[in-house]
């Protein structure tokens, strides 16, 4: 371990100081004086050393590791991370929760984020999903006001169960999810004991330039664990970390967790029959109509350096997909391809992609974006900043060209709502065990007791057209339930 007391500590100029401790004042018990750069720098860094958080995901741990492929899908890509089986490429991955602010507890009942960078030799690969393999809504515009519902009231600053069933039991599509979330997935035991899914319909294309329909899956090795609604409470009291902690102690021991991907596909032709849209969020594609293909193996073996720089300032966007992985018209990835880069933009400057976490890795960026807030770099040096040039320019890659997709019909704003919204959550429902059932009941009924009479009723309603069972036994759990309800109401509802 390097002796720091060797050191000489210095501002960020280089320049040596001359105390970290005493400031300078006139005599004993005189003011301080303005000519002290040494605290006025001090104070003036401290004062600005946090950043925005993120508007989502904004508790979260981040590793390095190494992704290695273990079958041969270069039938459906040409991207180069699959391109032969041993291939390893290293990647970044960061895991989160959802709703709660940064310092909350990274183990309460959400959703969980699951973001996995690959630093490919053709950039970047982000692959930014979540633990469940759907979502709560279909389409963009409706995000944004779930989010908030997830989030803090506006007057009181706290978060209510009545919000987040308020929007729910209005939003018919998100009872698929709701179930996922209020079932066992909904608690992981941290991080290493949960799947991540793509989520999304993405497209694989061939060096035939022929695209398929896909869908990514990131198996635990470590297998699906969970915590009860009780230990979670409990748990989250004694260690609100305890996810970051194990994760991180983990890799620590060289206990390495590793997930295995897997991947299903579809065809244009099998998506034009489908039952469901192949594009809508909230539908998974049954397994047994559409196996699981194994794919590869990632471990996580380094632990970030430190966690601001790594972690906290890395940026994952949808929008970097390399040759070979594309997007689909699925409505709510559209929004996500803009949504992201934004965010970063405001949340740490327009050059966020020059951050060491963020740049390519095994290639370099050779774009053509030049000057801006936090130009660290060599801002591509004495190279001539526009094009076209007699002194020539980097060529853009036929490789990157995409295949052609059909899209027709009128331009306007088309409702999915008549889509079925029950017949996939009653396959959820029907997977269940007895306990897995019991405990979703006695899950619901803890924060659906504490709601308004209407929003249970809405929400009842929902579970009803599930199956008359479900709603039956929430009722049941929700009379059974202690304290009794309700908890004081949000301002305005
Ligand atoms: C984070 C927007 C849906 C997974 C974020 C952030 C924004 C955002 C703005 C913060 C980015 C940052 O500051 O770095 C949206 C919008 C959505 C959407 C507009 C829908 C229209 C989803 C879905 C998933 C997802 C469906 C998963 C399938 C994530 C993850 C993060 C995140 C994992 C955290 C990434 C990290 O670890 O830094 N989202 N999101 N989001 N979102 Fe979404």
């Amino acid at each position: 371990m390097a002796d720091n007391n060797k050191e000489i500590l210095t501002n960020a100029a280089g320049i040596p100081v001359p105390s970290n401790t005493v400031s300078k004042s006139v005599g004993k018990q005189g003011p301080l004086l303005l000519e002290d750069y040494t605290l006025l720098e001090k104070m003036a860094h401290f004062n600005r050393e946090r950043i925005p958080e993120r508007v989502v995901h904004a508790i979260g741990s981040g590793a390095y590791g190494t992704f290695t492929v273990t079958d041969d899908i270069t039938q459906y890509t040409k991207a180069k991370l699959f391109s032969e089986v041993g291939k390893e490429t290293e990647i970044f991955a960061r895991f989160s929760t959802v709703a709660k602010s940064k310092g909350g507890s990274d183990i309460y009942r959400d959703l969980r984020g699951f973001a996995v960078k690959f630093y490919t030799e053709d950039g970047n690969w982000d692959m930014v999903g979540n633990n469940t393999p759907i979502f709560f809504m279909r389409d963009p515009m409706k995000f944004m006001d779930f989010i908030r519902s997830q989030k803090e009231h506006p007057k009181e600053h706290w978060r209510h169960d009545q919000m987040w069933w308020d929007f729910w039991s209005l939003t018919p599509e998100s009872i698929h999810q709701v179930l996922w979330l209020m079932g066992d997935r909904g608690a992981p035991m941290g991080w290493r004991h949960m799947n991540g899914y793509g989520s999304h319909t993405f497209s694989l294309i061939n060096d035939e330039n022929e695209r398929i329909w896909v869908k990514f899956h990131f198996i635990t090795d470590q297998g699906n664990k969970f915590f009860t609604d009780e230990q979670w409470r409990k748990m989250q009291g004694i260690e609100p970390r305890w996810a970051a902690k194990d994760l991180y102690n983990a890799i620590e021991e060289g206990n390495y967790p590793s997930w295995t991907m897997k991947i299903q596909t579809m065809s244009d032709e099998q998506a034009q029959n489908f039952q469901w849209n192949p594009f809508d969020l909230t539908k998974v594609w049954p397994h047994a109509d559409f196996p699981l293909q194994k794919v590869g193996k990632f471990e996580l073996n380094r632990n970030p350096e430190n966690y601001f720089a790594e972690v906290e300032q890395a940026a994952f966007s949808p929008g970097n997909v390399v040759p070979g992985i594309s997007w689909s018209p699925d409505r709510m990835l559209q929004a996500r391809i803009m949504s992201y880069a934004d965010a970063h933009r405001h949340r740490l400057s327009v050059n966020y992609d020059t951050i060491p976490v963020n740049k390519p890795h095994a290639t370099k960026a050779n774009d053509p974006y030049r000057d801006g807030l936090m130009r660290t770099d060599d801002n591509k040096g004495g190279r001539i900043n526009y094009n076209p040039s007699h002194e020539g320019y980097p060529q853009p890659d036929k490789r990157a060209e995409e295949p052609p997709y059909h899209a027709s019909g009128m331009a306007a704003r088309i409702e999915l709502d008549t889509e079925d919204h029950y017949a996939q959550a009653r396959m959820y429902y029907d997977m269940l065990n007895n306990d897995e059932k019991e405990r979703l009941y006695n899950n619901i009924a803890g924060s659906l007791g504490k709601c308004s009479e209407q929003v249970i009723k809405d929400q009842m309603q929902l579970f009803r057209n599930v199956y008359p069972e479900l709603a039956d036994k929430v009722e049941k759990a929700i009379s059974n339930t202690e304290p009794p309800k309700p908890e004081p109401k949000p301002a305005t509802v």
